[in-house]
């Protein structure tokens, strides 16, 4: 019997749960199940996304069948060829032969290499940006290469403003009923599940996450239909926000993960002597038996905390089985941006330590603390000084209280409400600058690069502003706006919160220490910043996409005596390139996937093991 639920009129999920799948991929447990997602769009065509696993088959037919109604089914709409998305497709194929199926070149050369069936004269083949009109809904097809195979893509509905995101935005778990994730706790019941499909299945490839959000960065979404897991209409912000930290290996929280491999349980003790010590000096910390916990809830966790410790016995004269083991996972799934303190035990010839540093030291920014703390067999009263001084070493590189509260004093400095300090106009430069509007209650801001001195009498600014930012909006309801000039300290973060999200689904504010704001009540950016305009606008000019508001300075103060931020510095030495060769390898990188090939020359005939692509799309480091 069909089991499918509504997500909108003319959207429905037609997906199914599988609770009784012991092993994700082969790898990962799902002791809460896993949905496969599929969603069927009734326009005057009709147009299925994705298929399911085989385990579900029956159901999903039953489904789309009950979807349909008497309708026959015009497009499938192919955009992840993993098996647990694809193995339906003969099924479909079979009670629908005059279906179309739409995908790109890479799905069609995979379709072919799963299935003996005559699918070239069954495809579209779609490309970055094509569209697909269906009767009121536009499709737009959207390239998400290694999130998380090759031939991944996604598609925007731009009627309704809906993501139909693959397996990015996907959680482990059976929906259990419900459909949105906001039918659930999610924070409390599911966002370790999202974090650990995230990591374990995606985590590899965080400069492709980043470019597909990236890429949706500019495009306003009401709602998220991932391959697993729930559909998401609110807070999509608070998820995206989540995908930018985890994609740019940035730690969510600090605080340190203590794992340990223990045979006869001495290194078991030494860890949560650690662990002990830690959380006397206020450090939260979270621990693991790798021998005991799936590897995929540690590398998951390894993705939410800020440090890493390892504590193993020695075994065959190397890392204990499941450490090495986990300690491959981890840089398998480019671990970087922690930092690592290691314990190691042996009873004769301890050399764990030495080895998982020798294995870390390989990803890329890892802090390592020099001091290896190497026990005997059991930890001794002479020792403990020693662990002493590891949870030292690592409050150390904590940031000091101090320091954390200034964040909230820096904001108070008083301004007089009718400041205007023309020093401020000399900070103007070809830069950027965070524009931020207040309409009621609703506090947002975006990034701009176009705010230029006009005149001195009166003293007026011009701002050119892209209308697809609800700061523009804002603005135009309301006529005032703040811009703050950002200053060459200013950290990447500062441009994925007012410049990667969209202030209509996310709060840009959130999780913000401070309040400040100009005399007209509308907030400013008071650290990384130059200089502070209030400004109120005596005439806006349309100019196709954006809109330039021709405003008179309210009040001007400068915010620090930091150079402005220019463009060119921002593209030099703020936004993160893809990770360098380093200096010593030789070699070929796959314009594809990133997979670099070590050696003098490429074999003609060498094929990527991570994308399949050949010899001809490596170029030289
Ligand atoms: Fe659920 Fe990459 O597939």
């Amino acid at each position: 019997m069909y089991c499918t639920k509504r997500i909108t009129d003319d959207l429905i999920w037609v997906g199914a749960n599988d609770r009784r799948l012991a092993m994700f991929e082969g790898v990962y447990s799902v002791p809460g199940g896993v949905s496969y997602n599929s969603y069927m769009l009734l326009d005057e065509k009709t147009v299925l996304f994705d298929t399911v696993d085989k385990a579900v088959v029956q159901r999903f037919m039953e489904n789309i069948n009950e979807a349909l109604g008497k309708r026959a089914l015009d497009y499938l709409i192919i955009q992840h060829m993993e098996p647990d998305h694809s193995t339906a497709i003969l099924a479909v194929m079979t009670k629908y032969p005059d279906v179309k199926i739409v995908c790109n070149s890479k799905t069609l050369a995979m379709i072919k290499q799963f299935y003996d069936f005559d699918a070239e004269s069954h495809t579209c083949i779609v490309d970055e940006g094509d569209t697909l009109d269906i009767g009121r809904h536009q499709l737009r097809f959207i390239m998400a290469p290694m999130v998380h195979w090759p031939e991944v893509m996604i598609t925007y509905d731009s009627t309704d403003r809906i993501i139909f995101s693959a397996d990015a935005f996907g959680c482990f778990g059976a929906l259990n009923g419900a459909i949105f994730a906001d039918e659930v706790d999610f924070d409390r019941d599911y966002m370790h599940e999202a974090r650990r499909y995230y990591a374990n299945i995606v985590g590899k490839y965080g400069v492709q996450t980043e470019a597909m959000l990236e890429k949706i960065s500019g495009v306003d979404i009401e709602m998220i239909c991932p391959l697993h897991g729930f559909v998401w209409r609110r807070n999509i912000g608070d998820l995206v926000a989540k995908y930018m930290r985890w994609s740019s290996y940035e730690p969510e929280e600090r605080g340190v993960l203590i794992a340990y491999a223990t045979v006869y349980g001495n290194t078991e003790n030494a860890a949560e002597i650690l662990s002990s010590k830690l959380r006397d000096r206020g450090i939260k910390t979270q621990m693991f038996d790798v021998s005991v916990t799936p590897a995929s809830e540690i590398v998951s966790a390894a993705f939410k905390w800020s440090h890493l410790v390892f504590a193993s016995t020695t075994y065959n004269a190397g890392i204990f089985v499941t450490m090495e083991a986990l300690i491959s996972d981890l840089a398998a799934h480019n671990i970087q941006n922690r930092t690592v303190a290691i314990i190691e035990n042996g009873s004769w010839a301890a050399t764990s330590g030495g080895l998982i540093r020798e294995q870390l030291e390989k990803c890329d920014n890892m802090t390592i603390l020099n001091k290896i703390v190497s026990i005997k067999s059991g930890l001794k009263p002479a020792q403990m000084e020693e662990i002493e001084n590891m949870a030292n070493a690592i409050v150390a590189t904590f940031p000091d209280s101090e320091a954390t509260k200034k964040v909230g004093a820096i904001a108070l400095a008083p301004v007089a409400a009718d400041i205007i300090d023309m020093n401020t106009m000399f900070k103007l430069s070809y830069g950027l600058f965070v524009l931020t509007a207040k309409d009621g209650d609703k506090d947002n801001g975006c990034i701009i690069n176009t705010v230029t001195q006009i005149t001195e009498t009166p003293l007026r600014i011009s701002a050119a502003v892209n209308k697809a930012n609800y700061t523009h909006d804002m603005i135009m309801k309301t006529g005032e706006f703040n811009v703050s000039i950002l200053a060459e300290s200013v950290p990447f973060s500062v441009f994925q919160i007012f410049g990667f999200q969209s202030g209509r689904t996310a709060d840009k504010f959130a999780g913000c220490d401070y309040d400040a704001r100009t005399a007209n009540g509308i907030r400013y950016i008071p650290e990384h910043t130059a200089g502070i305009i209030s400004a109120k606008v005596a005439e806006s000019n349309d100019y196709g996409t954006h809109t330039l508001f021709i405003a008179d300075v309210m009040q001007a103060f400068v915010a620090s005596d930091e150079p402005s931020v220019t463009y060119k510095y921002y593209f030099d030495h703020i936004k993160p390139k893809p990770q360098p060769p380093k200096a010593d390898k030789k070699g070929f990188v796959c314009k594809i996937c990133g997979h670099v090939y070590e050696g003098e020359t490429l074999p003609e005939d060498y094929i990527c093991p991570l994308c399949k692509h050949g010899a001809a799309d490596f170029e030289q480091l």
